[in-house]
């Protein structure tokens, strides 16, 4: 099942306190680092060890440390670099992939605008953050773009997913798992999600 519903209570609760139609930018903001905190824990479950020896005060002690793993973390903008920071706590040296799509509000189709993705995809893992998985149209068109430049080991992060962005993921790309906070009801006529969050990047920026 590619996308994944984090079930830990403190997921749950702090989901719930985003929802809060009254939320301040700065509360909307520290939840969404820290559900993207506990979402990357979850999503890095599987990432490789080493050992190796280490010099520890009582003498040489064998340690495991993640196998040289490289990581980009790749913000779908804007509402993605709300997310970005809880992924960097988790993961400092991860290099930073912008993709730019905004939606065509009659549409609703992705228009991409811009990308700017760091070197050696093949070798690296892609993590993919947006809030809002609703049509699944940006997180899809970022998918074929991490593709098309070989990347092969792509995850996404999710605050809120619709079930019908959930059924287009699925069906595009089978292979790439997508963790989220939450799965909701369904979409709007407006491709909002019920009852989701609201405009997320307009609620991480301040804006409106
Ligand atoms: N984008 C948002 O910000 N919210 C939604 O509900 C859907 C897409």
């Amino acid at each position: 099942m590619p996308v994944i519903a984090v079930a830990h209570p403190l997921v749950r609760h702090k989901i719930g306190l985003l929802r809060e139609a009254d939320i301040s930018t700065k509360k909307f903001r520290e939840l969404t680092a820290e559900i993207t905190r506990l979402l990357a824990y979850e999503a890095s479950a599987d990432f490789p060890l080493e050992r190796t020896t280490l010099s520890c005060w009582s003498g040489p002690v064998e340690v495991e440390q993640v196998a040289g793993r490289k990581v980009t973390i790749v913000p779908i903008l804007r509402a993605g670099l709300g997310m970005m920071d809880g992924v960097l706590d988790l993961m400092p040296n991860a290099k930073i992939s912008v993709v730019g799509l905004a939606r065509d509000h009659e549409t609703l189709q992705p228009v991409h605008y811009f990308e700017r993705f760091v070197g050696h995809l093949s070798e690296r893992t892609a993590i993919i953050v947006d809030p809002m998985l609703a049509t699944a149209g940006s997180l899809i068109a970022t998918i074929d773009l991490l593709k098309a430049r070989g990347c092969q080991d792509i995850r996404a992060l999710v605050l809120v997913a619709a079930p019908e962005g959930i059924a287009a993921l699925e069906a595009r790309h089978p292979d790439v798992r997508c963790w989220t906070a939450a799965i909701d009801r369904h979409l709007d006529a407006n491709g909002y999600i019920i009852p989701g969050l609201g405009d997320a990047g307009d609620k991480i920026f301040g804006t409106k």
